[in-house]
């Protein structure tokens, strides 16, 4: 373990010495044994405020007294000071720079493996024939890197994803298919004018009475599993698909074809949850429908609010096939977690299926289902975004544009970037800042899309973390040096070359001890923003480490080897970072 979590183990048997002299309990002080809140006041905290009223002194009073029964014991690595009441703990550069060569050493940075868990992660989930929006963009970018972050870890991670492949709109969508012709129609699909497919076919649902009930014929074709109607439902599908992973691709996601596991597939599983919630004694009938009450829910009227397991028509819900989904990913695969990338919309939802299955059974307490829901996309006036015309955005549009726009950008910023490598960054540069700027805010707020900010070489952006890498990679191809041979000479620095650091790789240092612990707690809270946050926080201490330091000028070469090595370690975990996040880092820009 490295960072502030080993800074607190070692601090702890010398915390309980000058404690027990206090006669204060472990489960008193221990747990408000921190991170300091206020980076500049040191590495770790222990707030006196609620100790005032046990032992009968002022907060200042029992700080102070505190530092003073550490100090001696700790100060052959850490500093100790009272403010405020608190007790404040400042790593000393010695021990700053031993878990510099540890992460140095380590290629994996310090990050450790978790107990092995099989993890369902039900991202992206488009619905065909229909554009995807900017909800399923923030799904996609989230999902995948909670992917990334998790099999970092060492878990199982099976990507699901749960198009939207089914239900009533089918019988409409195939019959406007057949009035196109199947190629025009498959072709206005593939090339992604899916929004305008779905609209005349809808518009000619409420205004041609013929049209409607040959809809609905064919919908009961459908569903009974006619194969004609079935092939044409395949165009639907696929051409869909192929539109839908070309914007993967952009975005260089994870997800293949191997992964569409979509409403459809659930459909032999339905009649069996209602079978089941039937044995179970969940299952109640109202007006003609089968439905559940999972408690807790009310409509406007206060009264109790169902989940319509089977419609009185006969059909089935969104809900039962979530129900599906469960009994499948809990007894095909096996697996201890699932996580749904989806909207805050669907809240309720969520929660109701959740205490749906967990009632009947379908998965027990010791399976982890989370709902790792996500705010809106705004433009910049705050509503939800939309283009100029009004309509959805094609995403595949959107994504081009970004990489037109980093273009400009380089070009700008280097000229002498030419040919295949000038396209290559500006693909980086561009599709990075969309992702980015969508995985750096705080996934259940709503993230205003703003084209300047995210695509600035200031800020929490992808180009800043980019060019920082790029930058460092230049420092390297000027040295020339072996990069391996860092870990090795840090090493074999003297103490006081290890010592006499100054403030600006002081800071550096502390931020790049504290990655791994970042990361940790960036996954198990399936926030990406915390990771970004810390990243940019690194380029930033990096900035101003590379304005007031000297590197490759350094005359002596201890420096210079130590200084090195705080590159090859920034650069790594920019790099390591932003790879959880399926963003490319070009070696210059
Ligand atoms: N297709 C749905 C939508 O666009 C999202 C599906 C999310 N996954 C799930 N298992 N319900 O809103």
């Amino acid at each position: 373990m490295v960072g502030i979590k080993e800074l607190i183990d070692q601090l702890k048997p010398i915390f309980s010495n000058a404690m027990n002299s206090m006669d204060l309990p472990e489960s008193i002080w221990l747990p408000l044994l921190g991170k300091a809140t206020v980076e500049d006041h040191g590495d770790v905290a222990l707030p006196c405020h609620s100790l005032a009223g046990i032992l009968k002194k002022a907060p200042q009073e029992i700080a102070k007294q505190i530092s003073e029964l550490v100090a001696s014991d700790l100060q052959s690595f850490a500093i100790v000071s009272s403010m405020s009441g608190f007790v404040n703990i400042t790593a000393k550069p010695e021990w700053l720079s031993n878990r510099i060569s540890i992460l140095l050493a380590d290629p994996r940075l310090g990050i450790s493996v978790d107990q092995k868990k099989t993890f369902v992660v039900d991202y992206s989930a488009p619905n065909v024939a229909k554009e995807m929006h900017v909800g399923h963009l923030r799904s996609t970018v989230i999902g995948d890197t909670i992917v990334r972050m998790l099999e970092f870890k060492g878990h199982t991670v099976i990507r699901e994803n749960h198009v939207g492949d089914w239900g009533t709109p089918f019988g409409m969508l195939i019959e406007h298919l057949l009035d196109l012709g199947e190629d025009r129609a498959a072709n206005e699909l593939g090339v992604g004018d899916l929004d305008s497919f779905y609209k005349q076919a809808r518009s000619k649902f409420v205004s041609d009475e013929e049209f409607a009930n040959r809809s609905r014929s064919r919908v009961v074709l459908l569903q009974g599993g006619d194969a004609e109607t079935l092939r044409l439902w395949r165009i639907l599908v696929d051409e869909s698909m192929r539109y839908f992973n070309e914007v993967y691709s952009m975005l260089g996601v994870m997800l293949t074809d191997d992964d569409i596991r979509g409403e459809s597939c659930y459909q032999e599983l339905l009649p069996e949850v209602l079978d089941r919630l039937r044995e179970s004694g969940d299952l109640e009938e109202s007006d003609g429908a089968d439905v559940v009450f999972p408690g807790g829910w009310v409509n406007r009227d206060g009264e109790p609010l169902p989940m319509i397991i089977r419609k009185a028509d006969g059909g089935y819900n969104y809900s039962t096939s979530d129900l599906a989904c469960i009994i499948d990913r809990v007894e095909r695969l096996g697996c201890d977690g699932f996580l749904y990338v989806v909207g805050t919309p669907q809240k309720q939802h969520f929660e109701m299926v959740f205490q749906v299955a967990k009632k009947a059974g379908f998965m027990s307490h010791n399976h982890q289902a989370v709902h790792v829901n996500f705010g809106s996309v705004l433009d910049t006036d705050g509503k939800v975004l939309k283009s100029r015309e009004g309509e959805v955005i094609k995403l595949h549009d959107l994504l081009e544009e970004s990489i037109r726009r980093a273009e400009q950008s380089i070009d700008d910023k280097n000229p002498d970037l030419l040919g295949k490598e000038r396209e290559e960054v500006a693909r980086a540069v561009g599709i990075g800042a969309v992702k980015y700027a969508d995985l750096s805010t705080e996934r259940t707020k709503d993230y205003v899309f703003d084209w300047e900010k995210m695509l600035s070489f200031e800020g929490n952006t992808a180009p800043y973390l980019q060019y920082a890498y790029a930058r460092i990679s230049s420092i390297f191809r000027k040295w020339g040096g072996d990069r391996e041979s860092l870990a090795t000479s840090f090493e074999s620095l003297m103490e006081s070359e290890l010592s006499n650091l100054r403030s600006e790789e002081i800071l550096l240092s502390r931020r790049l001890v504290e990655f791994p612990s970042i990361l940790d707690d960036s996954v198990s809270t399936f926030s990406p923003h915390k990771l970004c946050k810390h990243l940019h926080s690194i380029a930033s201490s990096f900035a101003s480490f590379y304005e007031n330091c000297g590197i490759l000028k350094e005359d002596d070469e201890a420096i210079s080897q130590r200084r090195l090595a705080l590159c090859e370690v920034t650069s790594r975990e920019l790099k390591l970072g932003l790879e959880m996040m399926g963003i490319n880092v070009p070696e210059r820009m």
